[in-house]
């Protein structure tokens, strides 16, 4: 496997690729790396003849006062986890690869951009579309895949990747969690013992609401306040958002119809955990 630094390195090795007639498949990443992204990977290696991991922390999409700085990182550890689940090469650019002037041009979106954690973090979003667009653009054609566990962020890539017609080929894939069911996160480092018993929560909230639709429920509010409510029994954790929507438009319906999904935001000390499931509701 081949760590690459420079964005005339990657586009001379993947043109290289598709012109001896090899598919490329990509996987974007912050590093911090987990089985969640491994299995990103392991999506793409039988659908591409090579498949490509970013490793970068996006300066663009933290707020001031986020953790930036004290984002997790290892490259060493990142590549063993990506050479053992079959990928061809890493992309790790420093920032002034990737930024080697203070940035002019943004890409941000209205819409599904809005809701959710559009609201919690009103310019996360736009630094996410902003570096995907680079990262797509530097890429070239292929195959993109993202977990679902950040389902808002894979709705704005999916519309983005349609409105400006870029050349890729958007895969969301399943969450990965742990036995007791978080959602693997590189955030759960931040844990301590205490919040990681009670991050449960998101998972069972979920299942709460969920269980609550497939029963024929079909009131947001009244699912929105069975999710709150559990929620609430952590100690050590603050809510952010317990949302039921529409899982097109990420909007809450009046009554719940067709694809829905339940999203859920809470705070656990220095780390901010996000999760979601979804059902359909058959007319
Ligand atoms: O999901 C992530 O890890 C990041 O938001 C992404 C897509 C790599 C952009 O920095």
């Amino acid at each position: 496997m081949k760590i690459l630094t420079t964005i005339s390195d990657v586009r001379n090795t993947l043109n290289a690729d598709r012109a001896a007639g090899r598919s490329v498949g990509f996987v974007p990443t912050m590093g911090a790396l987990h089985d969640g992204h491994a299995s990103l990977v392991r999506a793409s290696v039988p659908e591409n003849d090579v498949t490509i991991v970013s490793i970068f922390v996006n300066p663009l999409q933290f707020a001031p006062g986020e953790d930036l700085e004290a984002y997790p990182r290892d490259l060493d550890t990142d590549a063993a986890l990506c050479s053992a689940a079959g990928a061809d090469y890493i992309f790790a650019p420093s920032v002034d690869e990737m930024y080697p002037e203070p940035i002019e041009t943004t890409v941000s979106l209205t819409g599904v951009s809005e809701p959710l954690d559009g609201q919690s973090r009103p310019t996360h979003f736009s630094g996410v579309a902003t570096v995907v667009t680079k990262l797509f653009s530097i890429m070239g054609s292929c195959s993109a895949y993202f977990g679902q566990k950040d389902f808002q962020q894979l709705a704005i890539i999916r519309k983005m990747s349609l409105d400006l017609s870029l050349d890729v080929r958007v895969v969301g894939c399943p969450i990965h969690r742990e036995t007791d069911g978080l959602a693997m996160s590189s955030r759960n480092i931040y844990l301590t013992a205490d919040e990681r018993s009670d991050s449960v929560v998101l998972n069972q909230a979920l299942a709460k609401a969920i269980a609550a639709i497939d029963a024929g429920e079909t009131n947001p509010t009244v699912v929105q306040n069975l999710m709150i409510e559990h929620i609430d029994s952590a100690v050590t954790g603050e809510l952010d958002y317990a949302e039921v929507v529409d899982a097109r438009t990420l909007l809450t319906p009046e009554v719940l119809a067709g694809e829905v999904r339940a999203l859920v935001a809470v705070q656990f000390g220095k780390a901010r955990l996000i999760d979601n499931m979804g059902t359909t509701i058959n007319a």
